[in-house]
């Protein structure tokens, strides 16, 4: 692996944003307590940030109620909402660079792959969406009597949004372009690894001409920030991208308020080759879908099944590539991989390395740290893995990837979702119909066939089973931020 940097790294972008967003106000926690935000590259702090507590989500909640009911936003007209969030998306457009760096500082990922990916998916995202803004249509229903009845589509109200580390300005847009566009108002908590972009993205929001009080960020830790956005009573839907155990503490803590829930957690998808596929194709697939964002994707394709006689030469085609690729600074804009976000994510992910060296699987390339400095890990490739092994059915969240052998395709599709998991599946082969059964067989919420990750705004994504609930993007990732009401007018 080389590290030599062959091009000028990106300069160090300004930290600008650290204390809490609230009501149009940038103010420090009310305790006055702050929590520091690490370059996972360096092991180093880069800033000092409020940390959020019940008093200023309480503050949040009322200034997005207020917002909500009596500002501005009550009243604008949904097609200048949409115009207010396409602006947001221009200054993002303008602001690109910057915000990939920052990005980059914070999570640790390659500043080639937050402009490449995480920016232009975050801006079409917003786009996408404020399309949507003045498109909810209610419907008109023939009912019995004389009676004239339709329906609304309003929004839902004060939505909590509380979001992961490993796509943190995506997963600002994925939240807030739904949220907007149906006219709620928002108190985000971004996490606690990567707050410092959701924060200049409050700022470019507030640039753009978006009311005060409409988005709110409160940053700080899950059990007491993000716990108390889901136990306000003042906030009517909770959406939350992360563990599936921190979906089920947030279910239980929302019964009290019934809140409406969405959920968008993690996954074990398989990626299925067949030996009928493009081999090259699908080495790239399997690679990309696995060691991209450094293995920390809730839908990378972790369990590898490989019909048995392209097996051997498939392998190869991985470890050839895990084995060139250039580890290093994530502000390198050649960089391929960067470190993992935080020494937790770390740790845990060479305890499940160990955990396939014991179990038995073989470690082709990878298994241990890169270098001294940063929570680095080499890319790591696991053979031999079998179905009842730890590395085949927990998430690791890392570059690790296991390879099961299959013979068939009867056994396959069992295999394939014998998992608490539904995240996401991908299967490679020339057969059409056989790639159709299988889509229709595989019980997760994407199925991509012959390409792994393919996202866009207008595609729902979400998970089955214990990978989620509701849906994200596209028109039904509106369901999650509207109420219909039911009026009927007796016509006399
Ligand atoms: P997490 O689910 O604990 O954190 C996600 C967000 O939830 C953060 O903003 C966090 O502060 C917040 N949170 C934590 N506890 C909360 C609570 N009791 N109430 C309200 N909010 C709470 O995930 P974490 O600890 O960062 O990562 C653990 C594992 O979860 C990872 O190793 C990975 O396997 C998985 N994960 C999956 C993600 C996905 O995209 N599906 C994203 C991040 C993590
Ligand atoms: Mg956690």
């Amino acid at each position: 692996m080389a590290t030599v940097a062959s091009e000028p790294k990106i300069a160090r972008p300004q930290i600008r944003q650290t204390n809490c967003f609230i009501g149009g106000q940038w103010i420090p926690a009310a305790s006055g307590k702050t929590f520091e935000t690490i370059n996972p590259a360096t092991e180093e702090v880069i800033a000092q940030v409020a940390e959020g507590d019940a008093e200023d989500v309480d503050k949040a909640v009322h200034a997005a109620r207020e917002a909500l009911e009596r500002g501005p936003w009550a009243t604008m007209d949904a097609r200048d909402r949409g115009a207010l969030m396409n602006k947001l998306a221009d200054l993002m457009t303008e602001e690109l660079d910057e915000l990939a760096a920052l990005e980059s500082l914070d999570n640790g990922k390659p500043v080639r792959d937050a402009r490449a990916a995480d920016l232009p998916l975050a801006i079409d995202c917003l786009r996408y969406y404020a399309g949507w803004a003045d498109k909810l249509h209610g419907q008109t229903i023939p009912v019995r009597g004389n009676y004239f009845t339709y329906t609304r589509r309003e929004p839902v109200g004060v939505v909590g949004q509380i979001i992961p580390w490993n796509f943190p300005i995506l997963m600002v847009a994925w939240k807030w372009g739904p949220a907007l566009a149906a006219g709620c108002t928002i108190v985000m908590k971004p996490a606690e690894q990567t707050p410092l972009t959701c924060l200049r993205l409050a700022r470019l929001a507030q640039k753009a001409g978006i009311p005060d009080g409409v988005i709110n960020v409160v940053p700080g830790y899950g059990p007491t920030a993000g716990a108390s956005i889901v136990k306000h009573p003042g906030v009517d839907k909770v959406a939350f991208t992360g563990e599936h155990i921190t979906a089920q503490t947030i279910m239980r803590d929302a019964s009290q308020t019934l809140k409406r829930l969405s959920f968008e957690l993690g996954g074990k998808s398989p990626n299925i080759v067949f030996a009928d596929s493009d081999l090259d194709a699908a080495a790239a697939g399997a690679h990309f879908g696995l060691y991209f964002n450094q293995g920390q994707c809730c839908c990378a394709g972790s369990r590898l099944f490989v019909e048995e006689k392209v097996h051997d030469e498939f392998v190869d085609r991985i470890a050839s590539m895990n084995k060139t690729r250039k580890l290093g600074d994530p502000l390198d804009p050649t960089t391929e991989q960067g470190p993992q976000v935080d020494k937790a994510q770390f740790d845990k992910i060479m305890k499940y390395i160990g955990l396939g060296q014991s179990e038995g699987a073989k470690c082709v390339t990878g298994g241990k740290r890169f270098g001294e400095r940063g929570y680095y890990i080499e890319p790591t490739l696991f053979t031999g893995v079998e179905d009842e092994m730890k590395i085949a059915r927990e998430e690791i969240f890392g570059p690790v990837l296991s390879v099961l052998k299959f013979k068939n395709v009867d056994e396959i599709v069992e295999r394939s979702n014998n998992t608490f998991y539904g995240l996401a599946a991908a299967v490679w082969t020339r057969d059409v119909g056989k790639a159709h059964k299988l889509a229709a067989s595989l019980k997760a919420g994407t199925v991509w066939v012959n390409c792994y990750d393919v996202f866009d705004a207008a595609a729902p994504f979400g998970g089955f089973k214990m990978s989620g609930q509701g849906r994200e993007l596209g028109e039904r990732g509106l369901d999650a931020y509207t109420e219909w009401k039911t009026v009927t007018v007796a016509l006399g």
